[in-house]
């Protein structure tokens, strides 16, 4: 038989939501005459904006048609995206250091993440935020940079610990980090972080040869002056940062898949022997080697994004996300929970203060009040004890959730 990666052997049985999702089925098969509300995954419910399906429209005869066919594209995505990309969320914003080049389309940032793990050595000491994404710690086990479990921490991970002390933003770490997982505005506490604190670690990789890789997928929600929506906003960030990006929750692609990642031309590796090399180019290599370019439809779908219709429509669709949180912000407070995020992101991340552990208060709420959540403890040790609540839900059944959980408690 063929051997396999031994490090599959060592990742939990099963993927957090894919647990989430197998509990609140078994929830609904014992009780097919309760209605359950989710509450727990990250996925958005809007439909498509009617710019984005007229654009995939267009795009689909196109395909149809002999003259106007497309058949392969290129591997870093289409110039009519590349450009809209570094015009509208670049240097429309003042960040004029990141163009076209720099830029990478892709099927979505999930795989972008995993797949980065191609480019920086198997050495590289990885650290992550506690509470983290659990894509980012999944990924540095199946491609071996993790180490063994011990006390459900990996024995090679540096932990970047976020709890209300720190308002979720975590300190250098002690210990040389090669390589720096940052997600802002965070999932899963729905904490966003300024240029002040930012600007720490950006000098931190530069003081250490460290690369930052910036997960802003939920950019778009940010709302408050100050907060970082790019990391390119921080000096010197070009040199050390690639910043992941994504139409998922943005503009509702969760199920058609378009993302990008900025890989800058100034940002520069080592080889063992000394040689630097521009981390685009190692990037660039491993895109056209191992991928074919996103969907010609999807990302004339996301072209669409940008236009001005396109980039209203962005703002109603996260405004009306947002507005959810903040509804389930202020119940969660209401009935004595600490409640967190919420206010630059769509997720809010709650404790009872009970003390009671993420599976049994998620049980709880399951059972009593007919939501699921997400259990703070699948994203890591120090998210034990929370909950994770998405307002990636229509208004009526937030609004329902919330009421059921208020009444109840004043009853
Ligand atoms: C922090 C973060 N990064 C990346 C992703 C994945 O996004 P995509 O749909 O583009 O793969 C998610 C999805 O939930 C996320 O929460």
């Amino acid at each position: 038989m063929i051997k396999v990666n031994n490090n599959f052997q060592l990742l939990p049985v099963s993927y957090l939501f894919s647990e989430v999702g197998r509990k609140v089925a078994a929830f609904r098969s014992e009780n097919p005459d309760r209605e359950v509300i989710r509450m727990d995954i990250g996925d958005v419910t809007r439909p498509l904006f009617p710019s984005v399906i007229s654009a995939m429209h267009e795009a689909v005869d196109e395909l149809g048609s002999a003259e106007r066919f497309h058949g392969y594209g290129p591997e870093q995505g289409y110039a009519f995206l590349r450009d809209a990309i570094a015009e509208f969320d670049y240097y429309q914003r003042g960040l004029v250091n990141i163009e076209a080049a720099d830029i990478f389309v892709s099927d979505g940032a999930k795989s972008d993440i995993g797949n980065l793990g191609d480019i920086y050595s198997r050495e590289c000491k990885v650290a992550v935020m506690n509470p983290a994404y659990p894509v980012y710690v999944d990924d540095s086990v199946i491609d071996g940079r993790a180490g063994i479990p011990e006390n459900g921490l990996w024995s090679n991970l540096i932990y970047l610990d976020c709890d209300p002390e720190n308002n979720f933003l975590p300190s250098l770490p002690v210990e040389k980090a090669d390589v720096i997982f940052l997600c802002f505005p965070n999932n899963p506490t729905g904490e966003a972080i300024k240029h002040d604190e930012l600007k720490k670690w950006v000098e931190y990789a530069h003081a250490n040869g460290s690369l930052i890789i910036f997960d802003s997928a939920y950019e778009a929600f940010v709302r408050q002056p100050g907060v970082v929506r790019s990391i390119y906003e921080i000096e010197g960030a070009d040199e050390v940062a690639i910043e992941i990006r994504s139409f998922s929750k943005t503009a509702g692609f969760t199920g058609l898949r378009c993302g990008y990642t900025v890989v800058p031309r100034n940002l520069k590796g080592v080889y063992s022997d000394g040689a630097e090399v521009a981390l685009n180019t190692l990037w660039n290599r491993r895109q056209t080697t191992k991928f074919n370019g996103a969907s010609y439809v999807a990302q004339k779908g996301a072209s669409a994004v940008y236009t001005p219709e396109g980039r209203e429509d962005v703002k109603r669709a996260t405004d009306y996300y947002l507005g959810n949180a903040s509804i389930i912000r202020k119940a969660l407070t209401e009935i004595g929970f600490k409640a967190f995020g919420g206010e630059n992101s769509p997720y809010v991340w709650a404790t009872s203060g009970t003390g009671e552990d993420s599976w049994k208060v998620f049980g709880d709420l399951l059972q009593n009040y007919g939501f699921s959540t997400t259990p703070g403890s699948g994203f890591g040790s120090k998210g034990e004890g929370y909950i994770r609540l998405t307002g990636f839900n229509s208004r009526e059944n937030t609004e329902r959730a919330m009421e059921r959980l208020i009444k109840e408690k004043f009853q």
